[in-house]
């Protein structure tokens, strides 16, 4: 069985290497050019831990990276699905991008399994007419599944061999085939389903945690009103049996749960009051951070928003992903304010992302008085007595030093 795992970024190239580390006979392939070229030298595009060791392991079995389409039994298909800001339906243009290549180089018979998060309905919606329209018979020709990905960047290595799955498709056969192949690397249960239940079912489970989160965050600002200790009521609170109530943070980032409650939105937009407010109150955080950091100001005379510093731009600790980040979240925000750039350092950044980015966390505290904590990295949670002296804000509540404001 051979295996081509298309797009090769945060899902699909820990999910090539997998499946080679395991005797699957996988060719990546990414239409970016100098991703494959890094790949081909032997060189891993993100941090992540365990990759590095899972790519020797790879390539030892023999994964091959290339920007070409190959003929391939089973095809993965790992590219972006972003929602369109407006109308907040999915954006399938990647996946159908994707799909057509696909068409234009696969056997007779083989299997296309989008593993992209795709809202409930794209299948049948985009991908099917795409198949058809270059000529083939889907269940003949070509057989189609659906296989979300819900690894958690930082632990993905771990997730993917332990997790469990969920596969859609259009009959059994086709079901039991693409999961045996995920079989080969996956401990977890892999249950087999049809193709829109799998496609909700992962859309669902990012909305339920951003909606948890909302509900964290709802509490934080009734709590600051009030000057309640939010942490201590959720302590307390999730001592119930049957209350699990997440934590509050200065927003919600990330590629899958600042994206995914979109899709439902987009689709049933006069049914899903609750989780379009959830979107909107965990979107508001950034500048509810704002207006901390300009309260703590004024308390402490400070005029000069260049003495702030924001520790952390990717949208959660130990990874280099900045996507949709609080961060980056924050700073549309001061640019429309105060028009002055924040200085801001993140030990897993070392791209320039931001014009007032620091690279050294010494020089960085060196030129702030304020310290605002937006990530829980490793790194701060281990350098907490370089603080001391410092005005800090914390939004993650993992530092504990005398004086310290929470959100
Ligand atoms: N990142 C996560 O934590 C995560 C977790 C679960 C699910 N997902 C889902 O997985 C999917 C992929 O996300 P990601 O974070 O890996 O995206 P990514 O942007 O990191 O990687 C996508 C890759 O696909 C490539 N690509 C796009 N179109 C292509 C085409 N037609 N042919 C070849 N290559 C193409 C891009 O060059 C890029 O390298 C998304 O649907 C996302 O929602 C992501």
């Amino acid at each position: 069985m051979k295996v081509c795992v298309v797009g090769l970024g945060y899902i699909g190239l820990p999910t090539a290497l997998m499946m080679a580390a395991y005797d699957v006979c996988v060719t990546g392939v990414d239409y970016n050019k100098q991703l494959v070229s890094t790949l081909q030298q032997g060189k891993t595009t993100f941090e992540e831990d365990g990759l590095d060791a899972l790519y020797t392991k790879a390539r030892e079995k023999g994964v091959e990276f290339t920007t070409e389409y190959i003929s391939a039994d089973l095809y993965i298909i790992a590219v972006p699905t972003p929602y369109d800001k407006f109308s907040k339906k999915i954006d399938s243009s990647y996946v159908i991008g994707a799909v057509k290549n696909v068409t234009q180089v696969c056997p007779k018979g083989a299997v296309l399994v989008i593993e992209s998060t795709v809202s409930p309905g794209t299948i049948d919606r985009y991908v099917r007419p795409a198949i058809e329209e270059c000529g083939f018979t889907i269940g003949e020709d070509l057989h189609i599944a659906h296989a979300p990905e819900r690894i958690i960047p930082g632990n993905m290595v771990y997730e993917l061999e332990n997790n469990s799955r969920v596969i859609g498709a259009d009959d059994e056969e086709i079901g039991q085939k693409v999961k045996t192949v995920y079989s080969s690397f996956c401990k977890g249960d892999i249950v087999v389903t049809d193709i829109r239940t799998a496609e909700m079912s992962k859309v669902v489970e990012n909305t339920f945690r951003d909606i948890n989160i909302a509900y964290a965050n709802e509490l934080a600002k009734i709590c600051r009103q009030d000057n309640m200790n939010v942490y201590e009521i959720i302590r307390i609170a999730n001592m119930h049996p049957r209350v699990n109530i997440l934590q509050p943070g200065p927003g919600v980032g990330g590629h899958c749960i600042s994206v995914d409650p979109w899709f439902l939105v987009g689709d049933y937009p006069g049914l899903t009051s609750l989780i379009r407010h959830a979107r909107l109150i965990n979107d508001s955080m950034p500048e509810f951070v704002l207006g901390r950091v300009h309260d703590i100001m004024k308390e402490r005379n400070i005029d000069d928003v260049s003495r702030v510093g924001l520790y952390g731009i990717t949208y959660k600790e130990d990874v280099d992903d900045t996507r949709e980040s609080p961060t980056l979240q924050l700073l549309e925000k001061v640019a429309l304010h105060l028009g002055s750039p924040l200085k801001i350092y993140d030990p897993m950044v070392d791209r320039d992302v931001l014009p007032e980015q620091y690279h050294d966390f010494d020089e960085f505290l060196n030129s702030v008085d304020i310290v605002v904590i937006m990530v829980a990295h490793s790194q701060i949670r281990n350098s907490m007595n370089k603080l001391s002296g410092k005005i800090i804000l914390d939004t993650r509540n993992i530092c504990h030093l005398p004086g310290v404001y929470k959100l």
